[in-house]
């Protein structure tokens, strides 16, 4: 019962702090990963129908990880809204616009970001996202727009728009294709395993969980292209060009987390409490080599949350 409540209270506010941000600049969404995930969990609910495409409306506010057809009307002017989009690991996201009504010269849109935003960070991080910041905004009303579809680098995606006429509105398809090679990605549950796979590109890779978890690194392998490991150094991982990283903090832009751990041998498996609102995996790979790691993570319970946050004076989130 507590849970729900919780819940509910998560979503009210969520509500109200998209309501009152009309004068905020849209990014700067204030939408706490609590908030966030309750919406997933009610969108999993629902059963995707068998012959026929999934439809149903899309809310000012709203998370969507099923494939289907999505249709946004304005019942009053709407200036702040946003839609998140997710799908597997091993999927991209595809957008399609359709019947779109919307006026664009009066200062509506709809634009699909490459990603995700949340309080203001970016997921990937420029750093770590193939394209240009801006090239990861898709407007609509973009005139040099061409494309009516838009796809994503990796499993999230999401939409922000405007429509300031009521009874105006836009229809979205969205589909998940698949992506032999997932880079960035966003798990959208807190226990799992995953491989991640570099293959000789020189690129990071970043496996972001939004809960606070216990990581087991299972299986390392960096280098070992043509029976050639990487030379134990004694320099430390980040010298070594090819390594992994876990890391831990508050919001959803990597290049602003704690580092936890770096590893680059892989003698013995690691297993670590991070107790953070983001945990991340991340390979950093140099293109030389083929590199491999494979993880399982699990949710902290009460008691572990309870002994690594109330241990630490200051704001780190983590223990061995
Ligand atoms: C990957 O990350 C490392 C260290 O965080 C950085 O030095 C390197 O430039 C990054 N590589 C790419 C392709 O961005």
């Amino acid at each position: 019962m507590e849970g729900t409540f919780r819940e509910q209270l998560f979503f009210l506010v969520l509500c109200l702090s998209v309501l009152k941000g009309d004068s905020r600049y849209i990014e700067d969404n204030d939408i706490s990963t609590e908030g966030l995930f309750s919406l997933l969990n009610s969108e999993l609910k629902r059963e995707l129908p068998e012959e026929l495409m999934y439809r149903r409306s899309l809310r000012c506010l709203d998370m969507v990880s099923v494939e289907g057809q999505f249709t946004f009307t304005a019942d009053r002017p709407q200036f702040s809204c946003a839609a998140f989009f997710i799908a597997e690991p091993n999927e991209v996201i595809s957008v399609e616009y359709d019947n779109v009504d919307i006026d664009c010269r009066g200062g509506d849109f709809i634009k699909v970001f490459d990603g995700w935003v949340m309080k203001g960070e970016k997921f990937p991080s420029s750093q770590d996202h193939p394209l240009p910041l801006s090239q990861r905004y898709v407007d609509y009303c973009d005139s040099s727009m061409t494309r009516r579809a838009v796809r994503s680098s990796q499993n999230v995606a999401m939409v922000f728009f405007r429509v300031q006429t009521a009874g105006s509105g836009f229809t979205l398809t969205v589909r998940r294709l698949t992506n032999p090679f997932p880079c960035n990605v966003i798990s959208q549950t807190p226990e799992g395993t995953f491989t991640m796979v570099i293959p000789q590109q020189y690129r990071n890779c970043s496996f972001s969980i939004i809960y606070p978890v216990e990581v087991q690194v299972s299986d390392l392998s960096l280098g070992h292209l043509n029976d050639f490991p990487i030379q134990k150094s004694s320099l430390g991982c980040v010298e070594a060009g090819d390594f992994v990283e876990l890391l831990g903090g508050s919001g959803v832009d990597t290049s602003k987390m704690i580092t936890v751990a770096d590893l680059c041998y892989s003698n013995s498996p690691v297993r670590m409490k991070i107790a953070c609102d983001n945990t991340v995996v991340r390979m950093v790979s140099s293109g030389k080599f083929v590199n491999r790691v494979s993880f399982n993570y699990r949710l902290l319970d009460q008691q572990d949350l309870h002994r690594i946050r109330g241990n630490s004076v200051e704001d780190y989130c983590f223990s061995g």
